[in-house]
C-alpha cells in the first residue's frame, strides 16, 4: 500500500515531522524552499538552528533538529542557477530521509517540488526508501516498521495529480518485485510465484494470463526449463501475460528469468554464493511487475510477459553435466554446468516469446557472478543484437537513476559455446570466467531471430543488495529494472 499523499497545506500536525532540504552554498546550508514557501517564522527557525550544527548540506547528508515535533534537513549538493537540482539526487535524498523517519506516525515532505518531474522523484523517493519487509517477523520492533504515512507538500493539487499517480503506480510495482525476491524459498515457489500472479491479474477482454504446468510444458517443447526443474520436488511454471492497447502499434515483450532458488544444481554452489539465491527470480517478478504498471498506466502499447520458473535443484532426478535438453524452438544444448540454468530457461522464453512477433525482446535476468566482477555490485549491464535497441535502454535507464551500462557482444565469444555433442554448450568447456556476462549474452543471441530487435539486462549486481543501504535501497531486494522498463514502455508508446 502506498504511503504517500499529496497535499497543500503547510499545517503540521502533532507528531508529525518536518522534512526539509538543502543546498551546499560556499555559505554554508542554504534552505531550499518546497514550491509553497514554508512560514516564514519557521524558515527562519530552521535556518537559525542549522547553523549551530555541522549540517553542511551535501547530498543525503541528515542532520535531526528538535524544533516542534521534529524537523529533518537532508542536504541535496551543489544547487544553483547553473547546477540545477538533479532528480536522482532529490530521489535519493527523499527515500535517505523518509528510511531515516523509521517507527514515525508521519511526516511531512517540503522539498523542492516546483516542476511535476519533481513531485514525481520525491514520491519514488519516500515509497521505495520507506519501504521494509517484516511479514516473517512475529515480533516487529517499531523501527523496523517503517513510516507510516507521508504527506508530500506541493502547490498545486490539480497540476501534480497524474504524476502523482503515476509515480505510485511504478513505486507499487517496484515493492512488489522486492516483496517476491525477499519471501524466503521455502514460501516462493514456482507454483506459489504463479498463483501470485494468478490471484492478482485478473483476465479480461484486453488481458491474457496464461500458465502453463508440467504436463503443458512437457508437451509444448519446453525441455530446457523442464531440465533445470527436474530436480525439484517443486515442479516448474511458465507464465505469459499479454495485454492489447487500443491503438497500440508497438508490442514490446519482456522476458524474466525466474529460479525461485538457485543451488547449482549438481555443479552446486558453495554455501558463500548460495545463501543469496532466493534473489534468482528477480528477472521474472521484474517483467510481471513492469507488466502491471505498463497495463495500469494504460499506455498505448501492447506488452507481453513472459517469466520462466524453476527451483534449481541437486538430487537424483536433477539433470546432470553434459545432459542434452532441446529447447522451445528446437534447438539441442549441451548442460556442461548445471549453474548456468538462467540461459536454459531463458532459452525457452525467449523462443516462446519470438512465437508472438513482438518488435523488441528484452530479457532481464540474475544471469552471471561475471557481471559483478565486470560492473561492480550496483550496475547492470546491457547487451544486444543491435545498438540503437541497447542505446534506448540505456538512456531510459539514466532517465530514472537505474545504474546501467551497455556492454558489446565480442564476436569471439560464440566460439567458446561450440559442443562436440550438440547444437550448443551452455559453457566453454574449458572453465574459463573471461567476459562471462558477455558469453551469458552470446548464448541468449542464439535463440533469438536477428531480424527481431533484443536486448538483454543482467542484474545479477544489482538485484539484492547485500550491504548497508544506498540511495532508495534498503537490504535485500531492489527492484531494479521496473523504472527502466516502463520509462521504456512510456517512450515507445503512442500518444
Ligand atoms: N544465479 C547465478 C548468477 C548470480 C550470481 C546472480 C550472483 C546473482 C548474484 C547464475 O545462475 C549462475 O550461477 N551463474 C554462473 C554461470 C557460470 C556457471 C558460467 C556464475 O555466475 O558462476
Ligand atoms: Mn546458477
Ligand atoms: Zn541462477
Amino acid at each position: 500500500m502506498p504511503i504517500t499523499r499529496l497535499t497543500d497545506s503547510k499545517n503540521i500536525s502533532a507528531n508529525e515531522v518536518l522534512v526539509v532540504g538543502f543546498a551546499q552554498t560556499d555559505n554554508g546550508p542554504e534552505l531550499l524552499d518546497s514550491a509553497i514557501a514554508l512560514e516564514p517564522t519557521s524558515k527562519s527557525e530552521i535556518s537559525e538552528a542549522i547553523k549551530l550544527t555541522n549540517f553542511s548540506g551535501k547530498k543525503s547528508e541528515l542532520t535531526f533538529l528538535t524544533i516542534k515535533s521534529g524537523v529533518l534537513c537532508v542536504g541535496l549538493g551543489k544547487v544553483s542557477k547553473t547546477q540545477p537540482l538533479e532528480m536522482e539526487t532529490l530521489r535519493r535524498a527523499s527515500a535517505v530521509a523518509a528510511r531515516a523517519l523509521a517507527g514515525k506516525p508521519s511526516a511531512l515532505f517540503a522539498l523542492p517540488t516546483s516542476t511535476t518531474v519533481a513531485t514525481h522523484a520525491v514520491t519514488v523517493g519516500v515509497e521505495l526508501g520507506a519501504y521494509t519487509f517484516t511479514q516473517f517477523k512475529t515480533k516487529t520492533e517499531k523501527t523496523s516498521e517503517g513510516l507510516k504515512q507521508a504527506n508530500i507538500l506541493v502547490k498545486d493539487l490539480f497540476v501534480n495529480k497524474s504524476v502523482f499517480q503515476e509515480a505510485q503506480i511504478i513505486a507499487e510495482s517496484v515493492k512488489n518485485v522486492r516483496n517476491l525476491v525477499n519471501t524466503p524459498p521455502s514460501h516462493m515457489y514456482p507454483e506459489t510465484f504463479a498463483d501470485y500472479v494468478k490471484k492478482s491479474f485478473k483476465r479480461n477482454a484486453k488481458l491474457t494470463v496464461e500458465i502453463l504446468e508440467e504436463k503443458a510444458l512437457k508437451k509444448q517443447g519446453y525441455g530446457a526449463l523442464i531440465g533445470v526443474g527436474q530436480g525439484s520436488v517443486n515442479p516448474p511454471r511458465f507464465v505469459r501475460l499479454a495485454y492489447k492497447s487500443r491503438g497500440a502499434d508497438f508490442h514490446l515483450a519482456l522476458v524474466g528469468k525466474g529460479i525461485t532458488f538457485d543451488t547449482g544444481g549438481i555443479s552446486l554452489k558453495p554455501p558463500s554464493s548460495m545463501h543469496t539465491m532466493k534473489c534468482d527470480m528477480a528477472g521474472a517478478a521484474t517483467v510481471i511487475e513492469a507488466f502491471r504498471a505498463i497495463m495500469q498506466l494504460d499506455l498505448k502499447i501492447n506488452v507481453s510477459a513472459y517469466a520462466a520458473l524453476a527451483e534449481n535443484m541437486p538430487s537424483a532426478t536433477a539433470q546432470r553435466p553434459s545432459d542434452v535438453v532441446t529447447t522451445f524452438g528446437g534447438k539441442t544444448v549441451e548442460v556442461l554446468n548445471t549453474d548456468a540454468e538462467g540461459r536454459l530457461v531463458l532459452a525457452d522464453a525467449l523462443g516462446r516469446a519470438q512465437k508472438d512477433k513482438p518488435d523488441l525482446i528484452i530479457d532481464i535476468a540474475t544471469l552471471t557472478g561475471a557481471a559483478t566482477v565486470a560492473l561492480g555490485s550496483r550496475t547492470a549491464g546491457i547487451m544486444a543484437n543491435k545498438e540503437e535497441a541497447r542505446d534506448q535502454v540505456f538512456a531510459s535507464a539514466k532517465e530514472t537513476g537505474e545504474a546501467m551500462w551497455p556492454m558489446q557482444i565480442p564476436e569471439e565469444t560464440r566460439t567458446i559455446l561450440d559442443s562436440k555433442t550438440a547444437d550448443i554448450a551452455n559453457v566453454g568447456f574449458t572453465p574459463n570466467p573471461a567476459g562471462g556476462m558477455m558469453v551469458g549474452a552470446a548464448f541468449l543471441q542464439e535463440f533469438v531471430d536477428e531480424n527481431i530487435a533484443w536486448v538483454h539486462i543482467d542484474i545479477a549486481p544489482p538485484a539484492f543488495n547485500e550491504g548497508a543501504p544506498y540511495g532508495y535501497n534498503g537490504f535485500g531486494g531492489t527492484g531494479v529494472g521496473v523504472r527502466t522498463l516502463v520509462h521504456l514502455a512510456q517512450k515507445l508508446a503512442k500518444n
